[in-house]
């Protein structure tokens, strides 16, 4: 048996234990399969489809704040923790600190490719359109140098995608526009305190910044994912991310 082969008998064999069929999203798969080939379903046995919460993760709240979902949901936040608290020691606004503590979250929990936009959108119903701006633009500003605030290309980005990589024209170009508008700074603060080497020995709770959030966050009554706004369905899909439809 190949690797893959390996995985997927032992995922089948784990989603035999369920007593819902789980069907994954093309996305969750697409690179390890070929997207155009049809998914192989395990047979359902009579069994119904997954619907709501997954009895493998963690069960959230009914009414889900934003801590919910960093405990429950998004994966280990000492980047995002540790980067407020150096915005925080650096003395910027506090709605930055929300930045900085929010910039990454889609990878955290959501998507990785096209971070800043995915994590932008998440939150855009919730923060000042301000921070939802300087957010989506990190993405961009990330890999180009503004010596005025002391900013350089990443060594990082160059171990991880090689002195070679140059920004899509697409990418070049939402820099050309963030770096003209009037909130470039804000995004260009984001990067600034985007902290990528990362120091073991410090824990950063996440209660440092309940503050913060507070005055910052307009947590819906209803929570996260069930108040209608215009990204509730993203909550919602990564409180249920195997939901069938
Ligand atoms: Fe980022
Ligand atoms: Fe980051």
């Amino acid at each position: 048996m190949t690797t893959l082969q390996r995985a997927e008998a032992a995922e089948h064999a784990l989603s035999q234990e369920l007593d819902r069929v789980v069907v994954k999203s093309v996305l969750f798969t697409s690179g390890e399969r070929d997207p155009r080939q049809p998914v192989t379903r395990p047979p359902d046995d009579g069994r119904l489809y997954m619907m709501g919460h997954d009895p493998r993760l963690p069960k959230m709240p009914d009414r889900p704040t934003l801590f919910d979902f960093f405990r429950l949901r998004f994966g280990p936040s000492a980047h995002l923790l540790q980067s407020a608290r150096l915005a925080m020691k650096n003395g910027v606004e506090e709605k930055i600190v929300l930045a900085c503590l929010l910039h990454d979250i889609a990878i955290a929990g959501f998507i990785r490719s096209d971070h800043g936009y995915w994590s932008a959108q998440l939150l855009e119903p919730y923060v000042d359109e301000e921070v939802a701006w300087g957010i989506r633009y990190h993405q961009a500003l990330r890999f180009f140098p503004d010596e005025s605030v002391g900013y350089r290309y990443p060594e990082l980005y160059l171990k991880l995608f090689g002195p070679d990589y140059v920004p899509e024209p697409h990418i070049q170009e939402a820099y050309r526009y963030a770096r003209n508008h009037k909130w470039y700074m804000t995004s260009r603060l984001i990067t600034v305190n985007d902290l990528y080497a990362f120091d073991p020995t410090v824990q950063v709770e996440l209660e440092e910044f309940t503050d913060v959030v507070g005055r910052h966050f307009r947590q819906p009554k209803e929570g996260l994912g069930f108040d209608q706004s215009p990204s509730a369905h993203m909550w919602r899909t990564i409180n249920w991310p195997t939901r069938y439809l």
